[in-house]
Formats: C-alpha cells, structure tokens, sequence
C-alpha cells in the first residue's frame, strides 16, 4: 500500500448499475398521459405502496422530505374531495385520490432525523452541523424575524462578492421551496403507476380551502395537487400528447 491510499479518505462507494433497460424506462415516461377516465379497476395495495415507496425516493430539497402524500380511502372523504376537485371526472373515476401536501412545518424535526437516523453508526461531524444550520436557510420565523434579518443579511454579504445559496426570505419562498420538491415526488409517483399498469391524472383544479379543510391542514401544509390514479379506461385520454418545438425550450449557453 502507498502512502498516499494509506492516507486516503475512506469514501462510501456505490456502484451505478449499467443493465438499466432504456428502452422500458422511455416506454415509461412516453405512454404517461393525463387519464380523466378510468375503469373500476382496484389498485393492488401493494402496487399502491409500492409507487408511494418509490414517490418518496424523489431528490429533495438537504434531504428534508417535506411532504405528506394523504391516501384518502373513506367513501364520504372521497366524496368531499371529488367536490373539491370541482368534480373532474379524473378525480370521480379514480381508484384513488391522493392528495400530495408540501409542507414548512416539520423542517426541525427532519433536521433532526437527519443526524439521528443517518445510515453510517454515527452522523459524521460535518452533517451534524449541516443539519444544525440548515433549517434556518429554510424557515421565516415569527412574524417573519428571520426571514427579514436573512433579507437584510444576504443583501450585505452580496455586497462583499459572497455567494449565497437559495433561502427563504419569506413564507412564499419556503412554500416554493417545498412544493419544489414535493412536485418530483409526485412525478415518482406517476411514473411508478405507469411502470405497474397504472395511470393518473395530476390536479390543480381544486377547491384549495375545502382541501385545507377536509383534511385540517395548518397553515405551513400546502395542498400541491390531487393526484387521481387508477387503470385507464378505453377512452380515458382525451387526445395525442404534444408538445412545442423543443427550441423553444432549450438554450445552450
Ligand atoms: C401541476 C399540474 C396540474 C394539473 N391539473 C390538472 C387538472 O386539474 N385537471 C386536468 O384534467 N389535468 C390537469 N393537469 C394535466 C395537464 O393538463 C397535462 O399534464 C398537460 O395537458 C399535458 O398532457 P399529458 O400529461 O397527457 O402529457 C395538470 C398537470 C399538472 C402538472
């Protein structure tokens, strides 16, 4: 052994599997349509979990996780959110309705899981301290003290040439900052059910405060889309996917 690799940091290795079947991962993403009909066809409950597993492998934002993905399964809630989702039919034929809620409210507590739960036995030096930090790049305060001072702050250390990440100056900037994230899991999620059989429909349309509501979120829980999934009916896609000359959508700079 050289001394170099004697002295070599330890570093933890996982290898990039290179079997991955290309054309079944793009089979997956271009037979994904916005489904508005779908049969009565159950979702296995363990395809089900399965795809919500697979949802909460998302990337996201320091590993903070901010989202809660709600299965709503009682007849009468279902019936509240079909009328929230101002009655689509992909909200009433779905098999189920999940309603995907981006939230600001639990960033202490992940910070936290972060350091306690990290998978070596213990959270190295430099990760504690990260986790120490990071909430306060996320979080506004009180009657927003902290977002304010960080305004404040930010605007100072710009002034002396420092780089700055991407923070939160005030609560609809932490309310982007987890929906953010909360949207790739969702697209986890919607690609999983195509993988399984599945299809889905993702929704704004809906009644935000009956959402709210029904499912008595506070304040720091943003209701991010109502996703209908289910097995897609015969004509449950309403016309050919198309999208606009890609030029319009891709620059290199
Ligand atoms: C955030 C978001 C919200 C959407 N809301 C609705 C909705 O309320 N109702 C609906 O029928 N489709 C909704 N859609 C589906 C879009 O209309 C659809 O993705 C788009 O027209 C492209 O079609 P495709 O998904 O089949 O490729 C939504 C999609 C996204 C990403």
């Amino acid at each position: 052994m050289t001394r170099q690799t004697e002295t070599e940091k330890k570093r933890y290795y996982e290898p990039a599997p290179q079997d991955i079947d290309t054309e079944n991962f793009r089979k997956v993403i271009q037979s994904r349509r916005s489904v508005r009909k779908f049969t009565d066809r159950a979702i296995p409950e363990h395809v089900l979990n399965e795809c919500l597993d697979l949802a909460l492998l998302a990337p996201n934002s320091s590993n903070l996780q901010p989202w809660t993905f709600y299965v709503v399964k009682t007849p009468e809630k279902k019936k509240q959110l079909v009328k929230a989702c101002l009655g689509q039919l992909a909200a009433k034929t779905a098999a189920e309705l999940i309603v995907c809620v981006a939230r600001t409210d639990r960033i202490d507590e992940m910070a936290s899981r972060n350091i306690s739960e990290f998978p070596f036995p213990e959270a190295p030096a430099t990760v504690k301290k990260y986790y120490r930090f990071i909430p306060y790049n996320y979080k506004t305060g009180y009657l927003n003290t902290l977002g304010n001072f960080k305004k404040v702050a930010f605007k100072i250390a710009r002034t002396m040439d420092k780089q700055l990440p991407v923070t939160a100056f005030n609560p609809a900037d932490a309310k982007l900052w987890a929906s953010k994230t909360t949207a790739l899991a969702c697209e986890n999620f919607v690609l999983s059910l195509r993988a399984y059989g599945f299809d889905s429909c993702m929704m704004e349309g809906f009644d935000e405060p009956l959402v709210r509501k029904l499912l008595k979120l506070n304040d720091q829980q943003y209701p991010v889309m109502v996703i209908g999934a289910g097995e897609r009916a015969e004509d449950g896609v309403f016309f050919p996917q198309y999208r606009f000359d890609r030029s319009l959508f891709i620059q290199k700079v």
